[in-house]
């Protein structure tokens, strides 16, 4: 009979013993709770963010090599974030930005250039820095959506998005090999962003989901972040996207 207690279990097995994660969007949401995750499984953390208190607060919970508060959308200050970075990274995780509505034809250039540099051309940027950086066997993660598989007026940017990101990840997990890329596509997941972008009607949304989804509950940052762990430590999974969205798309909600 074990005489091992779960407990003592879970640090003998702790998948991210000694690597290095660096979570660019680690101050809330999905990114800080991977890297609450990540910190649990033993891995040491370097989180960016912009708001440098909300920042320090995520960083004060676990053990953080680092923090960074920068734009991720500025690609000089992305560039020094990467030279200035103290040793070798095992995974970089990617959940800055937000999902930007409207219709195409009201967005100006200007408007257009900014939807864009939240995530596909962040994305490349952190792909484009990570060589020479990761690991061989190490991995990106990106966050992309099921919310744009299906055009509806006023979603033109992100259905563009949403078709485009698979693409890039399959592209990017070629370019930068041995070093995995993967895409997280999920639905509405219950963070400060939804919050924020809902404001009163945060409530109705979460009972709507509850009622309507085929998991019969709201998704949440938890969720997404056992995904991302699981992307991180399966070193067969590359230049995949990975719905996890509680089945919303199969469902008028
Ligand atoms: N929540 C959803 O339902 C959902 C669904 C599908 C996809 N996604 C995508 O998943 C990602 C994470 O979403 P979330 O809901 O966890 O968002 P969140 O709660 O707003 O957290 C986002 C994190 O990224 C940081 N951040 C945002 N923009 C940044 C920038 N330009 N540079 C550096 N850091 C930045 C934020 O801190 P600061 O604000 O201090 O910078 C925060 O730490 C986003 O790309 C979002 O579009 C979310």
């Amino acid at each position: 009979m074990s005489t091992v207690s779960p407990a003592s279990r879970t640090r003998i097995h702790q998948e991210l013993q000694g690597q290095t994660i660096i979570v660019i969007g680690g101050s809330a949401g999905i990114g800080l709770e991977t890297a609450r995750r990540a910190s649990a499984e033993g891995a040491k953390l370097i989180l960016t963010g912009r708001n440098p208190e909300r920042l320090q607060q995520a960083a004060d919970e676990f053990e953080t090599l680092r923090t960074a508060a920068f734009d991720a959308t500025d690609s000089a200050q992305l560039d020094q974030f990467f030279q200035d970075l103290p040793g070798p990274i095992d995974h970089i995780v990617v959940t800055a930005g937000r999902p930007n509505y409207g219709r195409l034809i009201d967005l100006d250039s200007g408007a257009v250039r900014h939807a864009l540099e939240q995530h596909l051309l962040l994305y490349i940027a952190v792909a484009r820095n990570s060589i020479h950086k990761v690991r061989p066997g190490g991995s990106l993660i990106f966050m992309g959506g099921t919310g744009g598989r299906r055009t509806a007026l006023g979603l033109g940017i992100v259905t563009t998005m949403t078709a485009a990101l698979p693409a890039l990840t399959a592209s990017l997990a070629l370019e930068v090999a041995p070093v995995r890329v993967n895409l997280i596509a999920a639905g509405f997941v219950d963070t400060p962003l939804s919050a924020t972008l809902l404001g009163d009607e945060l409530e109705n949304r979460r009972n709507q989901l509850r009622a309507t989804l085929p998991i019969g509950r709201v998704v949440q940052p938890e969720d997404v972040a056992a995904l991302a762990l699981h992307l991180m430590t399966n070193t067969a999974l590359t230049g995949a996207t990975y719905d996890i969205d509680g089945g919303q798309q199969f469902v008028a909600a």
